[in-house]
C-alpha cells in the first residue's frame, strides 16, 4: 500500500483516486472547490461516470479514500502526488499550464524527501521537466523528489473500466528506480507497462488522441463521399474493420468529434509541431474536416427544413459530446444548436443526462425533460448523440407529434427502413 495524493477531483482525478484506493492504496484527493469536497466526502458524485459512485463509497467506507481542500494538505504526507488538474486550450492552441504551475508552487514546500510527482493530466512534450524545474524554483529539494509522466487513457463514461483494465500503462521517467516505484502502484493490474523517456510518454498521449481523431475525420470524409456515390458508410466501415490492421473502433461517422480532449489535444499537438518547425498538414486536415463536419449537420437540417431555418421549429435529441456522459464541453451537438439558433430556428432540446447546466450552454433554446415534448410541433428532429434510449422510443408517436416528420440521425443510430415505413424523411450520415 502506498500513500497517494491526487490533486484535482474532476473526471480524471476522481477516477484515478477512487481506482487507486480500490487497488489498495491510501488516497487523499484534493480540490480547490470546498463545496465539491464536501459533497464528495458525503459520497455524492458530481459527474456521471459508470461504476464511480460504488468505488467512491467503497473508498470512503474503507477509509482508503479521503477528500480535502487544498493541494498542500494532500501532498504533505504523500509518497506519490498525481497532478490531475485541467490543462485547457490557450488562445494560440497551446495547452495552458497555469493550473499545473499553481499546484507545483503550492506543493513544492511541503513535499517530503522521496516523494514522486506524477503528471497524469495531458501536458505537452517537455512538461515533466517543466514541472521539475517549477518544483525546484518553489523550494522542493530536487535531489530527493522524483517527477514522472504517467498519461491517462480514460474515456469518459467508461473511465473506471479503462483504468482497471488498461491496454497499457505508460510511465515516462529518466530515473529507472522512480519508474519502478510508479509501476508498482499498478502491479495488480493485468497490463503491459511501458517505461520511456518523459518526452516519449508525453508524445504517446498526444499521438494516440490525434490518431483516434484522424480515424474519425477519415471515416467522416469517407461518409461524405459515400453520400455522393450512393455507397453506405456502415458497410464500408465494417468491410474495413475486419482488416486487423484497421480494426472496427473509432470508425463511426457522426457530427465530428468533440469533448474535452480531442479538440484540445489535436490543437495542442499542432501547436507543438508549429513551434518545432514541422508542417503537420495531415493533422491540420483532420481538424478542418472535423469543423466542416459540424457545419455539415446544419446543411442537412436546413435541407430537411426545405432550404431555410428562419422561424423553423427544430427538435434536438442529445446535447452531450457523446452518450453516457453529462459532459457538454466542446460538444458538436451544442455547436449545432447554437448555429441553428443563429440561423433563426426555434430549438427545443432534450438530453437524457438530465443535466441542468445544459440550459445555460444552449441558452436561447428551450430545454425539456421529455423526448416527446421536444418534438411537439417540430418540422425537423435532429438526433445528435447516440444515447441508447433513442432507439426504443415510439416513432409513430413521434411522427404524430411533429409538424412534419423529417429526421436527421447524425449518429446512424436508427433503422432507416423502419422509419421510412412510418413515413419519415430520414437522413443519416454516409448512407444513401
Ligand atoms: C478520449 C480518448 O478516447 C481517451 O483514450 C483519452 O484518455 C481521453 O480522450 C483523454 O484524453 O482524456 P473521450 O474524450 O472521453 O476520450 O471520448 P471518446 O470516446 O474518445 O470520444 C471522443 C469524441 O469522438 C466524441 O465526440 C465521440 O462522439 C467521437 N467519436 C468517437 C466519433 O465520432 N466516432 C467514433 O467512432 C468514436
Amino acid at each position: 500500500m502506498s500513500r497517494v495524493a491526487v490533486i484535482g477531483a474532476g473526471y480524471v482525478g476522481l477516477t484515478t483516486g477512487a481506482c487507486l484506493a480500490h487497488l489498495g492504496h491510501a488516497v487523499v484527493c484534493a480540490d480547490i472547490d470546498a463545496e465539491r469536497v464536501d459533497r464528495l466526502t458525503k459520497g455524492e458524485i458530481p459527474i456521471m461516470e459508470d461504476g464511480l459512485p460504488e468505488l467512491v463509497t467503497e473508498g470512503l467506507e474503507s477509509k482508503r479514500l479521503q477528500f480535502v481542500v487544498g493541494a498542500a494538505n494532500a501532498a504533505a504526507t504523500a509518497e506519490f502526488v498525481f497532478l490531475c488538474v485541467p490543462t485547457p486550450q490557450g488562445d494560440d492552441g497551446s495547452a495552458d499550464l497555469s493550473f499545473v504551475e499553481d499546484v507545483a508552487r503550492e506543493i513544492a514546500p511541503v513535499l517530503r524527501p522521496g516523494t514522486v510527482v506524477v503528471n497524469k493530466s495531458t501536458m505537452p512534450v517537455g512538461s515533466t521537466r517543466f514541472v521539475q524545474r517549477l518544483l525546484g524554483e518553489a523550494g522542493a529539494a530536487l535531489d530527493s523528489i522524483g517527477v514522472a509522466s504517467n498519461p491517462e487513457f480514460l474515456r469518459e463514461g467508461t473511465s473506471v473500466r479503462d483504468f482497471l483494465h488498461p491496454n497499457r500503462v505508460v510511465i515516462g521517467c529518466d530515473n529507472p528506480e522512480i519508474a519502478v516505484r510508479v509501476s508498482e502502484l499498478y502491479k495488480s493490474l493485468d497490463a503491459p507497462i511501458l517505461v520511456t523517456e518523459p518526452a516519449s510518454a508525453e508524445m504517446i498521449k498526444y499521438a494516440s488522441n490525434a490518431f483516434l481523431a484522424t480515424k474519425i475525420s477519415f471515416i467522416n470524409a469517407v461518409a461524405n463521399l459515400c453520400e455522393a456515390v450512393d455507397a453506405d458508410v456502415r458497410e464500408v466501415a465494417m468491410g474495413m474493420g475486419y482488416d486487423n490492421r484497421i480494426g472496427f473502433e473509432f470508425l463511426h461517422p457522426g457530427p465530428g468529434y468533440g469533448g474535452s480532449c480531442f479538440p484540445k489535444d489535436t490543437a495542442a499537438l499542432l501547436h507543438t509541431a508549429q513551434v518545432a518547425g514541422y508542417d503537420f498538414s495531415l493533422l491540420q486536415g483532420v481538424i478542418e474536416v472535423n469543423r466542416a463536419q459540424h457545419e455539415r449537420m446544419i446543411d442537412k437540417v436546413r435541407r430537411l427544413a426545405g432550404g431555410s431555418l428562419e422561424g423553423v421549429p427544430i427538435a434536438v435529441w442529445g446535447l452531450t459530446f457523446k452518450a453516457n456522459t453529462d459532459d457538454l464541453r466542446d460538444s458538436p451537438a451544442v455547436f449545432v444548436v447554437r448555429r441553428l439558433l443563429e440561423e433563426g430556428a426555434t430549438v427545443r432540446c432534450y438530453d437524457p443526462s438530465g443535466d441542468e447546466r445544459a440550459a445555460r450552454v444552449v441558452s436561447g433554446s428551450e430545454l425539456v425533460a421529455d423526448p416527446y415534448e421536444a418534438v411537439a410541433g417540430a418540422r425537423v428532429l435532429a438526433l445528435l448523440t447516440e444515447w441508447d434510449e433513442f432507439r426504443w422510443l415510439d416513432f409513430a408517436r413521434v411522427r404524430e407529434a411533429m409538424a412534419s416528420p423529417a429526421l436527421l440521425d447524425a449518429r446512424n443510430l436508427l433503422d432507416p427502413s423502419t422509419l421510412r415505413r412510418l413515413h419519415f424523411v430520414y437522413e443519416g450520415i454516409g448512407r444513401s
